[in-house]
């Protein structure tokens, strides 16, 4: 499984935030908003990450995370010109998934799950090679969001980008899995008429195809989005307010790769080495301490 991070789009309903700063840059309490996103991809065990972005902000996004060997990954990275919309992340990485199943994951979508990481796998897994599984999450706002409609025995059938009626309150999130041809029906897509290449669309075409899995997400576990001025704050918030209670951090990269074991107890020195004192030096000093206990 391979995984695309998108961390493209203007970033406009957060301007004049994102005049300068990539939107995946800006900081979500005490983390850049990419963590966030990389960090689920690194719970699903997807190691080898292609990360898209603009000409702008591309360079800066590899300067925060590089080749992605310090994390024991592999991570590259490939432009997308003008923000043409989501469903253009699979034409612009063709050559990275090659015939593998992908997983792509928006850049500013942060997930805070326990068990349902697993119950997310299995869900995948049981779809593999041949149908696409998506999830969906009741919020209070749908209208911002992709909205499934259910129908009586709770299967999905079918999917509205930002609609002005709502059919449900379950947004689609941020987070799909598609086998190989995601990408053949990716280069079918005709722009929508705002100009986009819509993951809406493409959800919809393995919807009327049967090849769709629509898996809705338990409620208490969270996910948000953090793209508008108001969602971008609850975010900070939110991961503050867990950070402080729990005394541990949500999407700490580095103590992920070392309690998944990408990396060893050698490797984590050396992260920590690099990083200046700091509350966030402190705490990776702890994650190592505790494990050699
Ligand atoms: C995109 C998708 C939408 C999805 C949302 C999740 O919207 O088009 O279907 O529900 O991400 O964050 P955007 O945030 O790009 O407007």
């Amino acid at each position: 499984m391979k995984g695309i991070l998108l961390a493209g789009g203007s970033g406009s309903r957060l301007y004049p935030l994102t005049k300068t700063i990539s939107k995946q840059l800006l900081p979500v309490y005490d983390k850049p908003m990419i963590y966030y996103p990389l960090s689920t991809l690194m719970h699903f065990e997807i190691r080898d990450i292609l990360i898209i972005s603009t000409p702008n902000d591309t360079p800066n996004i590899e300067k925060l995370l590089g080749n992605g060997e310090q994390l024991g990954m592999k991570i590259s990275y490939k432009i997308q010109p003008q923000p043409r919309g989501i469903a253009q992340a699979f034409t612009i990485g063709e050559q990275f998934i090659g015939d593998n199943n992908v997983c792509l994951i928006l850049g500013d979508n942060i997930f805070h799950m326990d068990t349902e990481f697993a119950d997310f796998q299995s869900a995948v897994k049981k779809n593999q090679n041949n149908r696409a599984t998506i999830f969906a999450y009741q919020v209070s706002d749908p209208e911002r969001f992709g909205v499934v409609e259910f129908d009586k025995n709770n299967r999905a059938i079918s999917i509205e980008e930002k609609p002005a009626k709502p059919k449900s309150n379950f947004a689609s999130v941020g987070l799909y899995f598609y086998p190989s041809d995601v990408v053949q029906y990716a280069r079918d897509l005709k722009p929508s008429a705002r100009g986009e290449y819509e993951i809406t669309d493409l959800n919809n075409i393995y919807l009327r195809q049967g090849r769709m899995s629509v898996v809705p997400m338990h409620r208490g576990n969270v996910w948000l989005d953090a793209g508008t001025p108001n969602s971008l704050m609850d975010s900070g918030n939110f991961v503050q307010m867990i950070e402080a209670r729990q005394g541990i951090k949500i999407a700490c990269i580095e103590e992920i790769a070392f309690a998944r074991g990408f990396i060893d107890a050698t490797q984590m020195a050396r992260l920590i080495d690099k990083a200046p004192r700091g509350q966030y030096r402190t705490y990776l000093e702890r994650v190592l301490n505790e494990k050699q206990r």
